[in-house]
């Protein structure tokens, strides 16, 4: 089957690549990695599979309805990773999230009904619920109380999606996981950000008092529970995604520096990001009992796996810290596998 993977080149569509193409889902799609390489788009990702014969890359915009209609020829299931996500960046400027994250989703699934596509995977984030005060999870019928410019969008996306199945009969899943980390992450999110500031014998900005609860599940369980949901899930449902671990930023920081040897004065101590949230927590039972999904990675291993990814893979991340990670795709492919 043809899988058509939007926002391919970040960080958990590129993971989600490698499982297809070199784990659990090997030999049984041909993925088209489909990708408009923002800042946060990085080619250099997915460079492990350019000579495979059950990948192809193309540089294309979900916002663009003709790129959108070419690629979509023959896919037999799509998964929607493409968006804007940091959160930050869509308290600054919230166009890019509007149109990408909203707008977007309604061009690839008005194409995925037109190309009769048999599953449309929607992948969205607990952040859609808002917060949560220190008791209590979210859980699917949880009502959506997004609080930021990105987890509005992402609301937006999920419930036109599911309109779109309502409406059209387009066989949509939503899945809603909590924060994500592991290898390939941009170096703007807290996790990478703090391990290669600590690398480079730099502080680590902490918001406010760094107490803010955030449930940490390893991006490659994040991407396993997705092809389950791709290959078993129920068509016009939601399923949450989580590590049952809860942690607060504080306690992640003080992790990161104990790992890299470093003492408390490298803590700074910033001003909280304007309606930070609080706590988010999920409530994983459905996509566990119905689906057989459960976590895998103890988050101690993955953090420590994840931080040694960072130590041997310090090109990768200097090169985004330099900006010449933008020039990687205009080397590799030129304009060859552009759309239009
Ligand atoms: N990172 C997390 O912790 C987390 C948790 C839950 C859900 N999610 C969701 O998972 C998805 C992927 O998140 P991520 O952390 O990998 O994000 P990311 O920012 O690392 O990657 C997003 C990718 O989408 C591409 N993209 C952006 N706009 C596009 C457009 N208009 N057309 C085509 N491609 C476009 C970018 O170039 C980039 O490669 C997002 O939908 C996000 O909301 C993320």
């Amino acid at each position: 089957m043809k899988l058509l993977v939007t926002g391919a080149a970040g960080f958990i569509g590129a993971n989600f690549v490698r499982l297809m193409l070199k784990g659990r889902g090997t030999g049984k799609y041909k993925v088209i990695a489909f990708d408009a390489l923002t800042y946060a788009g990085n080619l250099a990702n997915l460079k492990d599979f350019e000579e495979q014969e059950d990948f192809e890359f193309i540089k294309g915009d979900i916002r663009n309805p003709e790129q959108v209609e070419t690629v979509m020829e023959d896919v037999g299931a799509v998964v929607n990773f493409a968006a804007e996500s940091h959160v930050d960046r869509s308290i600054l400027a919230g166009a890019d999230f509007i149109s990408t994250n909203i707008d977007g989703v309604r061009i690839l699934a008005e194409a995925a009904v037109r190309h009769g596509v048999k599953r449309f995977i929607q992948v969205s984030t607990d952040e859609v619920y808002g917060s949560l005060e220190s008791t209590g999870l979210f859980r699917e019928d949880t009502p959506l109380h997004p609080n930021s410019p990105y987890s509005a969008s992402k609301a937006a996306g999920d419930l036109l999606a599911l309109a779109w199945q309502h409406t059209f009969g387009l066989p949509v899943i939503i899945t809603r996981c909590s924060n994500n980390y592991g290898p390939y992450q941009f170096p703007e999110k807290l996790i990478p950000l703090f391990i290669t500031n600590l690398m480079e014998d730099k502080k680590v900005p902490v918001y406010g008092d760094g107490m803010q609860v955030r449930d940490w599940i390893h991006v490659m369980d994040h991407c396993r529970a997705i092809l389950i949901v791709l290959e078993k899930g129920r068509v016009g449902e939601v399923y949450n995604i989580g590590g049952g671990n809860e942690r607060t930023n504080i306690d992640i920081t003080r992790r990161i520096l104990r790992l890299l040897r470093k003492d408390e004065s490298f803590i700074e101590h910033v001003t909280d990001r304007p309606g930070h949230d609080r706590r988010y927590a999920i409530d994983a039972s459905k996509i566990t009992g119905e689906l057989g999904w459960r976590p895998e990675v103890v988050f101690e291993a993955g953090l420590a796996e994840t931080i040694e990814w960072y130590r041997n893979n310090e090109s990768w991340w200097q090169a985004i810290k330099s900006g010449d990670y933008l020039n990687y795709y205009q080397q590799q492919y030129g304009r060859r596998g552009v759309i239009g």
